[in-house]
């Protein structure tokens, strides 16, 4: 007899496998390959400040920024993981320039494709605010046991197989999709296991957070700044709320459980804004429709932006769907 009903993320998927009986299993070492890294991870950031793993690494990245030790360190864990469960075919990643092809004889056999934001919220890491993981898991569409190519990695993000965070939060938490609903699981450290502990997440249809940088607002289309004066006008009745920390996954995650709306647009000096379509906007927009969220660049669904380079960005506004049709209404005028 089972004591309690704690389901574990093995588990979870495990079950989730189990109705399609054509799945060869694969994703699910993906996943055990990413829950490992994300306790690496998880381990190194809440040791951070007692061990050498703050500040700047020293170098920046493909897009000009700088590199923080725990950015790296995150990078290789969860290509090393990656690579040794053999599941995985190639990587892309927001600190590597190129695809990071794998090919051990382990990995020649492999389908999957993960992209990755290994560290997200770098700007947080030194001030002890909630930083996270993004990745995205695609199918190849190339033959097995060939070279991976550009067309298998720059996929639209409707072809994403799963999706997922992890946050390094007040505890830690992985949420992810697989295309049938979104579900939390926390990290029970006394066991050292993710178990389900937000069950079929929905966002709230409607919300009252509002979450943008606001010192670009004179840098924002007018459409935008009418949004967020829309926003700060609001009655007591109405009453919005700003929130902003400034790592996306601790903003998205806040929205997704409160109701809300994450901004980050375009703006003079950043026609295409600032986040990574592969890595962050994508995987972000899939959890968001999966949840019953609406995800889009302001002109069109973020899912269906093709993409033409690893590294390119777009707009991004995501959250609750009545928040984000109103946006929509003030930006076609
Ligand atoms: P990263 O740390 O992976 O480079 O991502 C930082 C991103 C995202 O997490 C956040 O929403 C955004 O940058 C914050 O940017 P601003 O500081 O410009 O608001
Ligand atoms: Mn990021
Ligand atoms: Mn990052």
């Amino acid at each position: 007899m089972r004591i309690n009903q704690v389901i574990s993320l093995s588990q979870f998927i495990a079950d989730q496998q189990s109705k399609h009986p054509e799945a060869s299993g694969d994703l699910s070492k993906i996943f055990r390959d990413i829950k490992f890294a994300a306790k690496i991870v998880n381990r190194d950031v809440r040791k951070a400040g007692l061990v050498d793993v703050l500040g700047a690494h020293g170098t920046v990245n493909v897009q000009g920024e700088e590199v923080k030790k725990l950015d790296m360190l995150a990078n290789e864990e969860f290509k090393s993981s990656l690579t040794l469960g053999g599941d995985c075919c190639a990587i892309i990643s927001e600190e590597e320039e190129d695809i990071h092809h794998i090919e051990t004889t382990l990995n020649v056999n492999s389908k999957y494709i993960i992209a990755m934001d290994p560290l997200d919220g770098s700007s947080n890491i030194d001030v002890n605010a909630s930083i996270g993981t993004i990745f995205s898991v695609y199918r190849r569409i190339s033959p097995i046991g060939e070279p991976v190519t550009m067309e298998d990695v720059l996929q639209k993000g409707t072809n994403q197989v799963a999706a997922g965070y992890i946050i390094y939060g007040s505890s830690t938490m992985m949420v992810i999709t697989t295309g049938q609903g979104v579900n939390a699981f926390t990290l029970d450290a006394s066991i050292g296991d993710f178990c389900l502990s937000h069950p079929d997440i929905k966002i709230p249809k409607d919300g009252k957070i509002y979450s943008i940088n606001d010192g670009n607002y004179d840098r924002f289309e007018s459409g935008v700044q009418q949004y967020v004066d829309y926003c700060r006008n609001s009655t007591v009745k109405e009453a919005y709320s700003a929130r902003y920390i400034g790592s996306m996954v601790s903003d998205f995650h806040r929205n997704l459980l409160k109701g809300g709306i994450f901004m980050y647009p375009a703006s003079s000096d950043a026609p295409n804004g600032k986040l990574r379509l592969m890595f962050e906007s994508n995987p972000m927009a899939f959890i968001t429709e999966q949840a019953g969220g609406k995800a889009t660049t302001g002109a069109e669904r973020i899912l269906d932006l093709e993409p033409t380079e690893i590294h390119q960005r777009n707009p991004v506004f995501m959250g609750s769907p009545d928040m984000v049709d109103k946006l929509e209404s003030f930006i076609k005028g």
